[in-house]
């Protein structure tokens, strides 16, 4: 195979005319690229509300986190985490970052100094471990399949799950 030719790219001779090659540091082909550019775009129309239910999921797997958020600490129930506008402002800016990283993910220099810049900001979090960054992959999930219903299909489910394993161990790598 030829050096820097992404396995995973569309089906034909690696690197030949017309094929579409992907970085090799990315793991998701031109095709699924494409697809979830595409699909991501109904999660952008309801980015606050996809990143809500994903803080409401961290905290319910994980509950310890919720209280590294200062302004959302106190809130004792999901009822009134989901009525707390401290939570939707943390939820747009978590959701700005990712949708930012999404819809630049073919620009892998660019997606890894937003990993990166990511990272970083976390690390003066009082308490913040780096390893934390992965209880978000079944929040992620379990949010965008709820937010796009019957777009969640199963191909699209395999390219998320391709994409939130990505991001989230390079944020983590980040964090290093
Ligand atoms: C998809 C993964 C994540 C992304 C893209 C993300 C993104 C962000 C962004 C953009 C901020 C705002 C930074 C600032 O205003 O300076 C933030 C704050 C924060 N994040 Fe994350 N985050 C992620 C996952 C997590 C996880 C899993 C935790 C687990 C504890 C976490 C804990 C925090 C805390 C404690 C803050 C500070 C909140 C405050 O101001 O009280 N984040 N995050």
């Amino acid at each position: 195979m030829a050096e820097g030719v992404n396995t995973n790219n569309v089906s034909g001779s690696p690197g030949g005319p017309g094929q579409h090659v992907t970085d090799p540091r990315l793991p998701l082909s031109a095709m699924q690229i494409f697809k979830l550019k595409k699909n991501w775009k109904g999660v952008k129309r309801r980015l606050e509300d996809t990143g809500v239910e994903m803080l409401i999921r961290l905290f319910r797997l994980e509950p310890s986190t919720q209280i590294q958020f200062k302004n959302i600490r106190h809130l004792e129930t999901e009822d009134k985490l989901r009525m707390s506008e401290e939570l939707e402002k943390h939820a747009g800016k978590m959701m700005a970052s990712l949708d930012d990283i999404v819809n630049n993910i073919d620009d892998v220099d660019y997606a890894m100094d937003k990993i990166t810049k990511v990272a970083q900001q976390h690390e003066q979090f009082q308490g913040f471990a780096p390893e934390q960054f992965s209880l978000m992959e079944q929040p992620f999930l379990d949010s965008v399949r709820i937010i796009l219903e019957d777009r969640y299909t199963d191909n699209m489910d395999t390219i998320y799950r391709i994409l939130i394993k990505f991001i989230l161990s390079n944020l983590v790598k980040a964090c290093r």
